[in-house]
């Protein structure tokens, strides 16, 4: 209120001096800070703390991260690289979201054993499942390393010198850095490259599943509930990180034994209520929250409508057979919802960002830096032209990355191109490394071919062709369409369906037993047989088309853009002093902290902020693909039998924050002002997708299950009272 009601006359001098004053008032208290932001959690203590605490937290900043005694970090892994996990016993057991293990759960699934409709417990150890691949890294230490990386980097090299110089600079240090045997190094850019840190981590391999519910319970509502709220999902499941006898990592082996973390987290059963602190910590993937307004306007005008348009055409033609076809349902399940995932989530995020005005807020952004530019003759020189380049920027690349978006969405939908790759790096090893090389190549080509048939079928695929077809050739310029696919289409009286019929009938590539044949005989002769397919001819010759017409370019362009972001990154930083600046995500370890708050998607409806089962059982529909339920839990809720998981006989199952996530957050704890885990970080809502690129705290919520729900699942549903008794659970009620 200080700040608005000035005491002063407004005459120049007192106004200076009055400014000063509170300049100096400002940098005593510390920065600003907005009510977003993914940060690191080295640096809580001296830039969030604070405010951490006035927001409610009752614990400190070296609670969370601490590299001296264990702290909540010691507790977070990266789970597979792709999504965060944290242990919840002593006993290295890990929580996770049901569709982080869901490739794990599926492996393991057959028509006998369908873990993925039934659910999956161990009772016992000896029970639990190994999984080949999956790994769960932990975080050591967080180093600030950017003046050795940056040594000798000066503004006057080319972005390549600037490059090797850097990549010498990070050899230099991985070769210096003490470490343990067992332990890694990973030195990764921030600010666009303006800073760099060096993280030690540990990496367990020997991960085992533990348990999961039926994805009618895990995946509840599926496809239509993805990214909404109110949402009715218990999306999570159970793994265990086993460790060798003297607990560091060692590959699986039936001797290993549960991993003895140094910190597990405590689990509270007490609930949040509104307006309490919860924080998130995890692994987010990636954000793009300093783009130039011309980089949104891009996003929201051209680059998600196309992509959206894209998708839209390949869900509907699978869409289709999965509606027809009991088989091809189950072979593209998998496939339909990760398409749709990002379609839906683009189509959230063109509509919160217009609604929000998100490029207009932008605009005015730049314009105060532009004043602050002008008004000190330091910035003015370095500063000046920086907006008016980006933009310029922004406009040569457009017509490029639009071909790369055509590209990148159409190519990989139609999976016989795909399969022609796989067959090129049999040709390639050929020729390189002869045919030692080739038998070595071939193996591995087979092995991934195998597993990509599992869930492919011709036809569809051959659809896809069609329709996909169709917008690549009349939906960009002429420049960059295939001139092979052109001559096809001619041949076959410019008709798509004509084309695509006379091209799966002619490839080998369609099926594995024709692909098996094809490649029976010396190397040399299959891989002459493999370059004379039609169908390994035009994934070949798109290739080319793009990489000759569009990516060259595109990469020159790209590389102007870095260089810009990473001043601009710079220039927000030097002029907005009084802002407290977090880095995009970047897939490493951050700590996100808001409030629990309802939200107002649009005029007149306000959404509340937690769910309960009375809504899981408002959605029921029996036999349906998304919203059956097992009868267990139907008889569970008609007893009101929640245990001391329920509050006033309602059991309640999803909650919303205003905590900054993105993808690679799924699973990541939510802790509460004490740092117990209170639920389990899964989605946002749909008026708020546009976070990755302008949060907006007004609309932009994380959804977590919340931990009741999952205990109840496993205490009540799947009665694994092992799994119970292992945890530490914590409430200051009486139950
Ligand atoms: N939207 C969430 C995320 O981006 C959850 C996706 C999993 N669920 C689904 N129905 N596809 O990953
Ligand atoms: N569902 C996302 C994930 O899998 C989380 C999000 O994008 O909010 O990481």
């Amino acid at each position: 209120m200080w700040f608005t009601k000035p005491k002063f006359a407004a005459n120049d001098l007192n106004m200076k001096k009055y400014f000063l004053l509170l300049i100096i008032l400002i940098s005593f208290l510390g920065k600003t800070i907005a009510e977003e932001g993914m940060w690191l959690p080295q640096l809580l203590q001296s830039l969030n703390e604070k405010q951490m605490k006035k927001m409610g937290m009752k614990i400190n900043a070296s609670d969370i991260y601490n590299i001296s005694k264990g702290s909540l970090k010691d507790a977070i892994v990266s789970f597979g690289g792709f999504c965060t996990a944290e242990v919840i016993s002593d006993q290295g057991l890990l929580l996770t979201n049901h569709h982080c293990g869901f490739d794990a759960i599926q492996n393991h699934s057959s028509i006998q054993n369908n873990y993925i409709r039934d659910g999956f417990w161990s009772y016992n150890k000896d029970q639990e499942l190994r999984n080949d691949g999956l790994f769960a890294t932990f975080i050591i230490r967080i180093d600030d390393v950017t003046a050795s990386v940056l040594k000798d980097v000066n503004a006057r090299m080319s972005e390549k010198e600037r490059q090797s110089a850097v990549d010498k600079n990070i050899a230099a240090l991985r070769t210096s850095t003490k470490k343990e045997t067992y332990q890694d190094l990973i030195v990764r850019p921030f600010f666009e490259s303006n800073k760099y840190y060096l993280f030690v981590t540990e990496t367990y391999r020997d991960v085992r599943l533990v348990g999961a519910p039926p994805s009618s319970i895990g995946n509840y509502g599926k496809d239509t509930d993805n990214w909404m709220w109110p949402r009715h999902t218990g999306d999570f499941s159970m793994f265990r990180i086993y460790a060798g006898k003297d607990n560091k990592p060692a590959a699986y082996s039936p001797e290993n034994v549960p991993y003895k973390p140094k910190r597990s987290l405590s689990i509270s059963l007490d609930g949040v209520k509104e307006g309490d602190f919860t924080m998130v910590f995890g692994f987010p993937g990636r954000t793009n929250e300093y783009l130039h307004s011309s980089a949104i306007e891009q996003i929201v005008n051209m680059s998600d409508p196309a992509k959206i348009a894209i998708r839209t055409k390949a869900l509907n033609v699978i869409d289709g057979f999965m509606r027809r076809d009991e088989e091809i349902k189950i072979q593209y399940a998998a496939k339909y919802a990760s398409i749709s995932n990002a379609w839906k989530k683009w189509q959230g995020e063109v509509l919160g960002l217009t609604k929000t005005n998100a490029v207009a807020k932008r605009k005015e952004m730049e314009a105060s830096f532009e004043k602050i530019v002008l008004q000190k003759p330091e910035f003015n020189i370095a500063y000046m032209n920086l907006l008016k380049d980006l933009k310029q920027a922004y406009t040569d690349i457009e017509p490029y990355a639009y071909a790369r978006d055509y590209y990148t969405e159409i190519f990989p939908r139609i999976e016989i191109l795909g399969f022609a790759g796989q067959l090129n790096s049999l040709v390639n090893a050929l020729e390189k490394n002869g045919e030692a090389g080739y038998n070595t190549a071939k193996d591995k080509t087979l092995a991934s071919l195998e597993e990509l048939f599992k869930e492919y079928n011709t036809t569809v695929d051959q659809k896809l062709f069609e329709s996909l077809m169709e917008m690549y050739v009349s939906g960009q310029k002429d420049v960059n369409v295939s001139p092979l696919l052109k001559d096809m289409l001619k041949q076959n009286g410019n008709s798509y369906a004509n084309a695509a019929a006379s091209l799966y009938t002619k490839t080998k590539l369609g099926s594995l037993a024709s692909i098996k044949t094809l490649l029976t005989g010396n190397a040399k002769d299959v891989c002459d047989a493999i370059k004379a397919d039609p169908a390994f001819q035009l994934s070949m010759d798109m290739q080319k088309t793009y990489s000759s017409n569009v990516s060259i370019k595109l990469n020159e362009l790209q590389a102007v853009i870095n260089q810009l972001q990473r001043t601009y990154m710079q220039a927000q930083m030097d002029v907005f002093t009084q802002k407290a600046f977090y880095p995009d995500a970047n897939s490493t370890l951050r700590v996100t902290y808001g409030n629990v708050k309802p939200y107002q998607p649009r005029d007149a409806v306000k959404f509340d902020f937690y769910s309960y089962m009375d809504g899981v059982m408002e959605k029921y529909k029996p036999g349906d693909y998304e919203f059956d339920l097992p009868q267990k839990l139907i008889d569970l809720y008609k007893k009101k039998d929640f245990g001391r998981y329920g509050v006033n006989g309602r059991q309640p199952v999803c909650f919303i924050a205003a905590n900054h996530t993105t993808g690679g957050n799924s699973g990541s704890p939510a802790l509460d002002a004490n740092g117990n885990l209170i639920g389990l970080n899964f989605d946002r809502v749909w008026e708020g997708t546009m976070s990755d690129i302008n949060y907006d705290p007004t609309i932009c919520r994380n959804i977590m299950v919340d931990i009741r729900y999952v205990l109840f699942i496993v205490d009540k549903y799947a009665e694994a009272k092992n799994i119970i008794s292992e945890l530490k659970l914590v409430s200051k009620k009486t139950r």
